[in-house]
């Protein structure tokens, strides 16, 4: 597939006014995207678990405009007037423009909610954007009503990732590979796929517990971050090694092997701040206490035998990862040890998810 399969054929249905809901998840990379080229186009494949409770909630309202020639909107959120948000927003519509033109017809009200805290670092963009691209696919699939299922959720996830390159792996669970990938069939830089490879019992409802440990604003952008990665000395060697820690990952969920799963996915995290902290300018968005944590739980696993292991997004704050099997006594040490390290001793209890959904 290319882009202009993203071009909609003339619309054969109008629409006055009305509005859809929609929710989306957040996703966490277990094989990390960093380094684009073009229109967000990955530099390398991706993998990423869906996550279930921290989501973003949408409504898009639309109602039809006398003159049509460009799109206008209102954006809400949490029910109130965010002007600061509209910037954000207006480059989006601009983008994908060409692939949903009736939206130069409507006046649309945006009204969007998180569920995790505003200021907890976690990044709403991707949750967001894919949030919004679903309400914006249900207006489209009313207008091309013998749209597929199939180019439905695809087009979603094509739209989701010009907003916001990783909320194109949040339109679907459980799990989702974006970037092509030799192993991994359909896969596409143009949007997520689901992963449809064997998947062990233990990997099914894995625990994703996100300590916050610092949830100011970052230093440096995901896009300064990314754009960084041009000229990166390292760059190339990063990019292969993403392929290989995708084939590794994948022999590893169906084989059950959770100690292999484990060091790819800590490889990954370490690696990614590894690129920060080597590019020109140079950069650390982990703080002291991401490094205790990340300690603690190397002690813990190698006293307990508990495989529980740690992903890092880009900043401070730590994801803990482990099979729902150990919930009790993981969450035990996480409260007993961990915590001390949090922001007030925030963390928020997540698990893998199945991604959006129509409300
Ligand atoms: O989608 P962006 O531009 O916010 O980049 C996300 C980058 C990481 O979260 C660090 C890795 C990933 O694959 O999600």
């Amino acid at each position: 597939m290319n882009e202009k399969d993203f071009i909609p054929l003339p619309y054969t249905k109008t629409l006055e006014n009305g509005c859809f809901t929609w929710s989306a998840p957040s996703n966490i990379a277990l094989v990390k995207y960093w380094g684009k080229t073009g229109i967000q186009i990955p530099a390398n494949p991706s993998i990423s678990f869906t996550l279930d409770a921290c989501k973003t909630i949408t409504t898009l309202a639309f109602e039809k405009k006398e003159n049509s020639g460009k799109y206008s909107f209102d954006f809400l959120f949490e029910g109130q007037p965010k002007e600061s948000f509209h910037p954000k927003i207006e480059k989006f519509f601009d983008v994908i423009q060409q692939y949903v033109p009736f939206i130069k017809n409507y006046h649309f009200t945006i009204d969007s909610r998180n569920t995790f805290p505003h200021s907890s670092g976690i990044a709403s963009s991707a949750s967001g954007m894919a949030a919004l691209a679903m309400c914006l696919m249900s207006l489209e699939r009313e207008l091309n009503p013998e749209m597929t299922h199939v180019h439905f959720y695809r087009k979603a996830s094509f739209l989701a990732r010009l907003g916001s390159g990783s909320a194109c792996r949040s339109v679907k669970g459980e799990m989702v590979v974006w970037g092509e990938h030799d192993e991994i069939t359909g896969s596409s830089d143009l949007f997520g796929v689901e992963f449809d490879g064997e998947v062990a019992h233990i990997f099914k409802n894995y625990q994703d517990t996100i300590l916050l440990v610092d949830k100011g604003e970052k230093q440096v952008s995901s896009t300064v971050g990314h754009g960084l990665m041009n000229g990166h000395p390292f760059a190339q060697q990063r990019f292969t090694q993403a392929h290989a820690n995708l084939s590794k990952l994948k022999k590893a969920l169906a084989e059950g092997d959770i100690n292999a799963f484990i060091e790819v996915v800590e490889s990954e995290a370490l690696t990614l701040h590894a690129m920060m902290m080597t590019s020109l300018p140079y950069f650390i968005l982990m703080k002291p206490n991401t490094l205790e944590i990340i300690n603690k739980i190397w002690q813990y696993r190698q006293k307990t035998g508990v495989p529980v292991c740690f992903t890092l997004d880009a900043g401070a704050n730590v994801h803990v990862l482990y099979p729902q099997q150990y919930a009790s006594e993981v969450l035990e040490f996480i409260k007993a040890e961990l915590l001390v390290y949090c922001q007030n001793n925030q963390y928020i209890c997540d698990q893998i998810g199945k991604g959006a959904e129509n409300l």
